[in-house]
């Protein structure tokens, strides 16, 4: 079937439609109902349904036959190591891990908070998790202290899992440091932490409270899988919201397992056996949906890879994976391609490799510009695919569906909506807009499997963030537009959210951040162009009234707060103290102005600004510190 029809079917008729893509999926107890829309707005799929999603991503492909395949690769040029598993290796690594956390009390429900870098154990953690029914939350190792203090007070996990450290490029991270420092900001407290430790550096285990990973495995039992209902969540995974609280996107068992197996072949075009690479990390939804999920539910390969596009060690690292796994379809985020574009603009490293099983690029978590894709495509000589996603989706919500026809490629647009998402373009007043008019981007409910239930205990931010702009409408948070064809544009937020190197982050949250300085009266962070990470955080800060300390030191101060209580991964570098913020007379912040002048945009002047020579002063204060520029 083409696309047009397929997309229709799935709107006519979304229980068919799903109900035929679950048949792909092992369940011990068939649904009762494929849509369940009897609590509405709270939509759920496969409800009656029980599944095992450890079961269906290992166990049935070592019971039909590919217990001998690699099911996991972790390439590591960090480390200069590669370590294989075949199905029948995982399945025994997750189903001995399952017994340590189970011999740590951990039982169907619970919540387990996974803080670990790019290495095995971390998907092995998360589907011992999933095997036990238990509801695990990754933690990204870029995140600092506090952050996961505000996940462990949220998830309220039984038990922790880390390692001792990760590995950025040359530098070695400590993990347990901050994972300890975490447990001793968070109110709740967790029971036990499992520790792996890496030989790169050794943790300092706590008597009676840490448990180290190789022993406790060595001894412990096996655990088999638990049933679940479909309906139960099998992660929590946090994500930037408007205020400095992150939001516990949840996902369900049965509707994801469904759509990601789904996706694999109707969106991706991979096929059981193939190998498929996610240069992501699996603190992101990215990582949890394509580098563990939904490749292993589908019996490919995947790749996890513990280094960077450029640096570790050179600008050939992607082509050197692709070709010595044999990697047919790769994902990544256009940043990366950015940076190998910026070391190696003429791919010459690429003349080394063979790359003759490689079939497409697919490329998310911010748009991608046209030169980086014309770049990719004339690079690679095979299709690039933009799809546009979000964390609270988990899979694509707009793609070119390489599995059902490739349509085609319009450069800076993600496609069209992947069967199963009625996108659509509102105005202000709930109106579709015209093809060409720009609108706030809607989903309009239900969401297809897979896509977030609610988030974790809080049914009410659930449908005060996403549902009450629209009633029966999910608010993606993008800005942007439908063309005759019916292809998306996706052209900005419409809320505080940055799109930093391809992460997603809250200005609000720096703000937040800033203000607690005992110098600082007021701020504003904007996110300014970047070449290289799209994105960039840049702090604006108005000092107290009788601060006179040398604004250098403070500055300097400033991006240390942040890294300590964000994280690196803000990437928070540039900031500026200026005499007062530009505001409108109600004492709103004009960050969008103040972001049209640090991209050096023409902007035009706000009606409502309370005192127009402040952008001058803005101006200045910018072009200080690099931006501002006129293109
Ligand atoms: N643990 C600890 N620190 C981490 C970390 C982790 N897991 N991941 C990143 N950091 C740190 C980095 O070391 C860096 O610190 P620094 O300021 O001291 O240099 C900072 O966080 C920012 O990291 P990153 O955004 O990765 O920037 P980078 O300059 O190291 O690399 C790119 C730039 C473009 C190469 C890199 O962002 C990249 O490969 N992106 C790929 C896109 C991607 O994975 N997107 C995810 C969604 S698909
Ligand atoms: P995250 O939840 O971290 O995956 O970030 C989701 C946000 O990243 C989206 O809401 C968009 O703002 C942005 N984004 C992701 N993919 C794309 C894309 N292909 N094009 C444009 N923006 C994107």
């Amino acid at each position: 079937m083409n696309y047009k029809d397929t997309y229709a079917r799935s709107m006519d008729d979304p229980e068919g439609f799903w109900g035929d893509a679950a048949a792909d999926i092992d369940w011990y107890k068939p649904w009762d109902k494929v849509l369940d829309s009897s609590n509405k707005p709270f939509y759920r799929w496969f409800s009656g349904g029980e599944l095992n999603t450890c079961y269906n991503a290992i166990d049935r492909h070592v019971l039909n036959g590919r217990g001998d395949q690699l099911a996991l690769i972790h390439d590591s040029p960090v480390t200069d190591s590669q370590t294989r598993y075949t199905y029948s290796e995982l399945l025994d690594a997750v189903a001995k891990f399952a017994g340590v956390l189970a011999e740590q009390g951990v039982v169907k429900g619970d919540r387990v908070i996974v803080y670990m870098p790019m290495i095995p154990e971390a998907a092995i953690a998360m589907l011992a998790c999933a095997r036990l029914g238990a509801i695990h939350s990754v933690v990204f190792g870029g995140f600092a202290a506090k952050e996961l203090a505000t996940r462990i007070n949220d998830a309220k996990p039984k038990v922790m899992v880390s390692a001792s450290c990760g590995i950025e490029g040359k530098r070695v991270i400590e993990y347990k440091p901050l994972l300890d420092e975490a447990i001793e900001l968070s109110e709740h407290k967790p029971d036990k932490s499992v520790i792996f430790q890496r030989p790169q550096a050794t943790a300092a285990m706590q008597e009676g409270r840490d448990v180290d990973w190789a022993s406790a495995a060595q001894s412990a039992a096996a655990a088999d899988c638990v049933p679940v209902a479909a309906t139960d969540p099998l992660y929590i995974l946090y994500t930037s919201g408007t205020t400095g609280v992150p939001k516990g996107v949840v996902r369900d068992n049965g509707g994801h397992a469904v759509a990601m197996k789904w996706s694999m072949k109707n969106i991706y075009n991979v096929d059981p056996g193939d190998v498929f690479w996610a240069a992501s990390d699996v603190g992101w939804v990215v990582g949890h949906s394509y580098i563990v999920y939904a490749p292993l539910l589908h019996g490919c390969t995947t790749i996890m890879f513990e280094g960077k596009p450029v640096g570790t060690p050179d600008p050939g690292a992607f082509w050197r994976v692709i070709s010595e796994h044999g990697v047919s379809v790769m994902f990544t985020a256009p940043t990366a391609f950015r940076a190998i574009k910026r070391e190696d603009p003429e791919a010459e490293y690429l003349k080394k490799y063979d790359m003759s099983k490689f079939k497409a690029l697919f490329l998310a978590g911010e748009r991608c510009d046209p030169d980086t894709l014309a770049w990719a495509q004339n690079t690679l000589k095979v299709p690039v695919i933009d799809h546009w996603w979000q964390t609270e989706t988990g899979w694509g919500i707009a793609a070119n569906c390489m599995g059902i026809e490739e349509l085609p490629v319009k450069p800076g647009s993600p496609t069209c909506a992947v069967p199963g998402y009625d996108v659509q373009i509102l105005d202000e007043n709930g109106n579709e807009e015209t093809p060409g008019q720009i609108g706030r981007i809607m989903i309009k409910l239900p969401m297809p499997p897979g896509c977030l239930p609610t988030l974790w205990q809080n049914d009410d931010r659930y449908v005060d963030s996403y549902l009450s702009a629209q009633k029966g409408y999910y608010l993606t948070g993008d800005a942007g537009y439908k063309d005759e064809d019916g292809y998306l544009w996706i052209m900005s937020r419409i809320d505080d959210i940055i799109n930093v190197a391809g992460h997603r982050l809250s200005t609000g949250g720096m703000e937040e951040v800033l203000s607690s300085h005992p110098d600082v009266a007021e701020c504003g962070v904007i996110g300014a162009a970047d070449q290289l990470k799209g994105e960039l955080p840049v702090g604006l800060v108005v000092l107290k009234a009788g601060v006179n300390r040398d604004d250098d030191e403070i500055v300097a101060e400033l991006v240390s707060l942040v890294r300590q209580k964000i994280g690196p991964v803000a990437a928070f570098k540039k900031v500026v103290v200026v005499d007062r913020l530009p505001k409108t007379r109600s004492g709103k912040i004009l960050r969008g102005t103040m972001k049209k002048i640090a991209d050096g945009e023409a902007y035009n002047m706000p009606a409502t600004i309370d005192d127009p020579t402040i952008l001058d002063e803005i101006t200045e204060a910018l072009l200080r510190i690099g931006y501002a520029q006129k293109h």
